[in-house]
């Protein structure tokens, strides 16, 4: 079953100069995908588009099958949690309990079974310590995982980090990287997709899309798409580092397994 289904989607924001035009694309249910592309390639566009913070001008998104409309988006769009680029702007309550409570309060959850919840996502992402805490005073990597919690409360189909990480330090992506793993082994139904410029994680997922133009440049495996160093160079993208050595390694008539040559680097890092 498919979790998102875009069809001949086309969209601008000043009427002329178009960031889609018909554009489609399919992202299974269940699936972690990693959205690549180079800036203003259209990825933040596709994500507000696909939650219903921008309005659709031309052609449909299906959520769940579901085609988003002006009366369902409501409904829809309490389906699909979003992860920011930045940690500051995404808190409003004065502790982390307020915080993740923001949401489940306005789904109207009654308070004890609310107390249950925070308490259980907040373990979850490993901040259960700090429920009583401003989150105007954690780190980074804290407040994005207790973004991360209050999005996981609300149990939705899709989550989106768009640049979730990428104003942490190495520890703090690290960290989101790791919260991203456990979310994919306890909601093995849950949807990710992270739009992101770190290509060493779209080596742990499932799918990599690469925007490009407005167009889906690349689809597939990270194998898949990252055999393909000579198109990625032309998209100005970057190479995860088992893949630069790989292709070297095949430019060279010598062919070699990923999982060796990570084998390999790790030996010689110890
Ligand atoms: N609110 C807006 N009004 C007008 N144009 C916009 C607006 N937001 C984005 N754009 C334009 O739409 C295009 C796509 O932008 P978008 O933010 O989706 O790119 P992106 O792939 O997310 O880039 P980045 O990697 O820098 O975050 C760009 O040309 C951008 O200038
Ligand atoms: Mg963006």
């Amino acid at each position: 079953m498919r979790a998102i289904e875009i069809k001949n989607l086309t969209f601008s924001y000043d009427k002329q100069e178009k960031v889609f035009n018909n554009l489609s694309l399919d992202i299974e249910k269940g699936k972690y995908c990693v959205v690549l592309g180079r800036n203003g390639s259209g990825k933040s566009t596709l994500a507000k588009l696909i939650t219903g913070l921008l309005t659709i001008q031309e052609g449909q998104i299906k959520v769940d099958g579901i085609e988003i409309n002006e009366k369902n988006i409501y409904d829809i769009r309490n389906r699909i949690g979003i992860v920011f680029q930045n940690p500051d702007n995404q808190f409003i309550g004065a502790t982390v309990r307020d915080d993740i409570a923001f949401g489940l309060e306005n789904h109207l959850v009654a308070q004890d079974k609310m107390d249950q919840i925070i308490n259980e996502y907040a373990q979850k992402v490993g901040m259960d310590k700090y429920l009583d805490k401003e989150p105007s005073n954690l780190s980074g990597g804290q407040k994005q995982r207790v973004a991360i919690a209050g999005v996981l409360a609300m149990t939705p189909d899709i989550v989106i980090f768009d640049e979730a990480t990428s104003m942490l330090d190495p520890k703090g992506k690290k960290e989101i990287k790791e919260v991203i793993l456990k979310m994919r082994e306890l909601f093995k139904d849950m949807t990710i997709l992270s739009i992101t410029h770190d290509v060493e994680e779209a080596l742990l997922a499932d799918e990599v899309i690469v925007v490009d133009n407005g167009e889906i440049a690349i689809q597939g495996t990270p194998e898949e798409v990252f055999i393909k160093d000579d198109l990625l160079k032309k998209l100005s993208l970057d190479i995860p580092f088992v893949y630069k050595f790989k292709n070297l390694l095949g430019k060279n008539g010598i062919e070699m397994d990923t999982i060796d040559i990570e084998k390999m680097v790790k030996k010689l890092c110890q």
